[in-house]
Parts: C-alpha cells; structure tokens; sequence
C-alpha cells in the first residue's frame, strides 16, 4: 500500500496535466441548428454547449484553414446554396452569407470543401436532380462572399465528395452518380478549376462517396458506397491523376452490398490510420448496424492492413460519419441521424481495435449530418 500511493499520485498529476476540453461543432439533415459539443477527453463526458438557431440545415460543414469561419450546404433548399458562418469562438456563430452555385444544374447543395491554402476557395458539391455541376466560391477575409465557376461534369453526375491534394495543386470529385473520380486543376490565384481526367470505378455501381487524400500526396482513398469497399488509388506525382489499385471490404463476405451504402473515409491526425465507415440500410444484414473500420497505413500512405470491421450501435441513419480529432490519433467523433446522437469512439492503444467513450443524444428529427473539430 505504502507504494501504490506515490503511484495514484503521479496518475492522478498525469491526467490533469493532459486534461482538455474540446469543442465540435455538429450539422444537421433536416433542421436549421448547430450544435456546439464540449468532449472531456480525461472524463470522458460529451455535453451540448449550445443550440445555435442558423438560415439552414447544412448536411456538410467545413472550417476554414484557420477556424474563424464555417461553411456549409443549404440542404433544404430547393436550389443549390452554400451557407458562411463567421465564428468568434465555438458557440458565437454568426450568419454572413448564402451563395447559390451550380449554373443551370438543378439538385441540392449536398457537400462543401474549404481550401486551407491560399486562395482559401470553397468548393460546393450538387447531387439529385440535374446535379452534374460544381461551384467554385470566393472568400474575403475568410467570409463566403461570390460565386467565382460554375463548371459542369457528366450531365449524368452526382458529386458526393471532394478533397484537395496537400499542395491543393488538384481537386479530387467522387461522383456517386456518374460511378467516376475526377481531377481537375486548381488556379492557386482565383481557386477556379480546369478539367484533367476523369476515372471510372473498378466495378459497375462500385459508386465512388467521398474521397481522402493521404497528406503524402502518393494514395487517395475513395469509400465505394455501392459496393461497400474502401478503395486505394496511387497518385502520379506529375499529371496529379489518380489510378485505381486495391479494395477492402467495408462489410462481411457473407453479406449483400445492396444492404449498405458505405458513407464515409478520413485520415487520422498523424497520418498513420484511415477509417472508414459503412451505414446499413436496412435489417436484412449485421442486425441493421453499420460499420466502422481502421486501416493502418505505412509512411508513404499505403495501407498495411485492416485493423478492424466493428459494428456500430445505430444503423447510422443517413450518416455514420467519421471525423478524427485533430489533436492525436486516439479519438474520432461518429455521427447518427436515425435517432440523432453523436459519440466519440477511442482506438485502443495497439491502434486493434475501437469502442464508445462517450454518446450524446440530439434527437431533433434533423440530426446529425457531420462533426468538425473546433479544438
Ligand atoms: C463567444 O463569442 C460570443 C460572440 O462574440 C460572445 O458573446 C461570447 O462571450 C464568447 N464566448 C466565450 C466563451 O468566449
Ligand atoms: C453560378 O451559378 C449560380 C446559380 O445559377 C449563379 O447565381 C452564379 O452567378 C453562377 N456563377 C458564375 C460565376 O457564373
Ligand atoms: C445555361 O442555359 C442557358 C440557356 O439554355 C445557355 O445559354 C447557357 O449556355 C447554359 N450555361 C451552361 C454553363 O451550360
Ligand atoms: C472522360 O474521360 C474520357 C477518357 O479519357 C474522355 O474521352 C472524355 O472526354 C471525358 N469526359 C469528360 C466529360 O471530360
Ligand atoms: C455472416 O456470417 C456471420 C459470422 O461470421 C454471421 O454472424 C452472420 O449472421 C452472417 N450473415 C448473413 C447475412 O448470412
Ligand atoms: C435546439 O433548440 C430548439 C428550439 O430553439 C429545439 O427545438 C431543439 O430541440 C433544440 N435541439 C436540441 C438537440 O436540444
């Protein structure tokens, strides 16, 4: 006993030393709020901040490079719209403008990207309808400000996701509709894009979702969402052109892709882990549980091996997001809109295996599209 306090003492210290809060900020499918979370990471406690009233539901949220604004889709909206936000701090969201993109494309707004370099564009993604457009936007001082491109893809597309290469040298489009990965060139002085290639998926309704970029540049990673697969793609250095490579199974072997519809990849905060998530659509298989999967990549970006296929607690609903924190490796923020919660689930230490620390209930009929981390 006379040893083990000294022990509790300086674990005690340890963890005060390394206790944070930290702040997400969560969107919606349906209704016009954002929610701002606080995430303990020592108790391991996930509380609703605030409940901030905005013009619309956003079904994607992306900060800006330096986290003073906020950009989103107009999901509700009958035409394509993006939203900009000005945030004072995680809970002082202030409105600036809507911006409509898409020129004679019809559909909805359905995702948005904020360039981290210079010019800082935003990038607005279409889907449903005649969605085979993208917007480019203009930011001043980090505020949505002005439409600067319309440019079309396949009349017959549908981008669900888009990522820049590190340098953002290059947009990458997954088109989920138009079942191909594009690349285009982005103009570092206006952020307008010029057409480079367009690859069709390994497989006929393999239906590339969103795509991740490793911070190497050398791999992308595209979620299959028809297939259930996470795809890995090598980049050539030069032209910037993806190719396909390999797939992983984002579901059981014994198990039917049309019971699914894959939704999500992301890179961890060092690099050195992707995940990627699986939503189910219905009952028919993994009891109506979707998926959550880690790979363990090497330095260039290639991936070693799948670590795990666990199963979610929810379907997912129209979510099953996953956004890594972005101050270690240990935790990702997975979100759900057929009840409407988030939850944090934490790696284990081996990097084998995952589980829930911490489920928040946010049940307003219109939540949780996606998570960012504010700090
Ligand atoms: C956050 O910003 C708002 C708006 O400027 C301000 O009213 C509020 O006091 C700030 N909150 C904190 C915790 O600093
Ligand atoms: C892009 O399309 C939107 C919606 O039609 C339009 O308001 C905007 O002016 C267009 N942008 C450009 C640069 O033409
Ligand atoms: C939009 O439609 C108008 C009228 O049909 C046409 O003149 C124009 O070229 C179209 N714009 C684009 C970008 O396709
Ligand atoms: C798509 O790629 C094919 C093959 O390179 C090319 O022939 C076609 O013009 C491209 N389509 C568009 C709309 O860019
Ligand atoms: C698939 O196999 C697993 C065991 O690995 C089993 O638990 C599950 O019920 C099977 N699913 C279907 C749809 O057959
Ligand atoms: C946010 O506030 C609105 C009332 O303004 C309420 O209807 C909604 O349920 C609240 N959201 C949550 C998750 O409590």
């Amino acid at each position: 006993m006379g040893l083990l306090k000294p022990v509790l003492a300086l674990s005690a210290f340890t963890a005060l030393a390394h206790a944070a809060t930290h702040e997400l900020i969560v969107g919606t499918f349906g209704t016009n709020f954002l929610y701002t979370l606080e995430f303990d990471d020592e108790a391991l406690t996930l509380n609703l901040a605030a409940n901030t009233s905005v013009p619309a539901a956003s079904s994607w949220i992306a900060l800006s490079h330096d986290k003073k604004n906020l950009y989103g889709t107009s999901f509700t909206a009958t035409t394509p719209q993006f939203v900009g936000y000005t945030l004072a701090n995680a809970t002082g969201i202030t409105h600036d403008n809507t911006v409509a993109a898409g020129g004679n494309c019809t559909g909805r707004a359905i995702f948005v990207l904020a360039d981290p370099n210079p010019p800082y564009a935003v990038y607005g993604s279409l889907f449903g309808g005649t969605a085979g457009c993208g917007g480019v936007m203009s930011v001043e001082e980090g505020v949505l400000t002005d439409s600067v491109q319309n440019y079309t893809y396949f009349s017959t597309s549908g981008v669900h996701g888009t990522a820049l290469s590190p340098d953002s040298k290059f947009l990458y489009s997954a088109d989920d509709s138009g079942n191909t990965l594009w690349t285009h060139s982005v103009d570092s002085t206006t952020g307008a894009l010029t057409y480079v290639a367009n690859l069709t998926a390994p497989s006929t309704g393999a239906d590339p979702r969103h795509v991740a970029v490793h911070p190497g540049g050398q791999y992308l990673y595209v979620v299959h969402e028809g297939s259930s697969e996470l795809g890995q793609y090598t980049v050539d250095s030069q032209t910037g052109i993806p190719s396909y490579d390999s797939v992983y199974p984002l579901k059981k072997s014994n198990e039917s892709a049309e019971n699914f519809w894959a939704d999500e990849v992301a890179l961890s905060f060092s690099g050195s882990y992707l995940w990627a998530t699986n939503r189910a659509r219905n009952t028919n298989a993994n009891g109506g549980l979707g998926y959550i999967s880690a790979f363990e990549l090497d330095d260039s970006g290639a991936i070693l091996k799948q670590n795990f296929l666990l199963s979610t607690t929810s379907s997912g609903g129209s979510a099953n997001s996953v956004a890594p924190c972005t101050f270690s490796d240990r935790f990702v923020a997975l979100t759900d809109s057929d009840t409407g919660f988030v939850e944090i689930w934490e790696l284990a230490e081996d990097g084998q295996s995952a589980s829930v620390v911490a489920h928040l209930d946010l049940a307003d009929g219109g939540c949780c599209a996606n998570a960012v981390w504010y700090s």
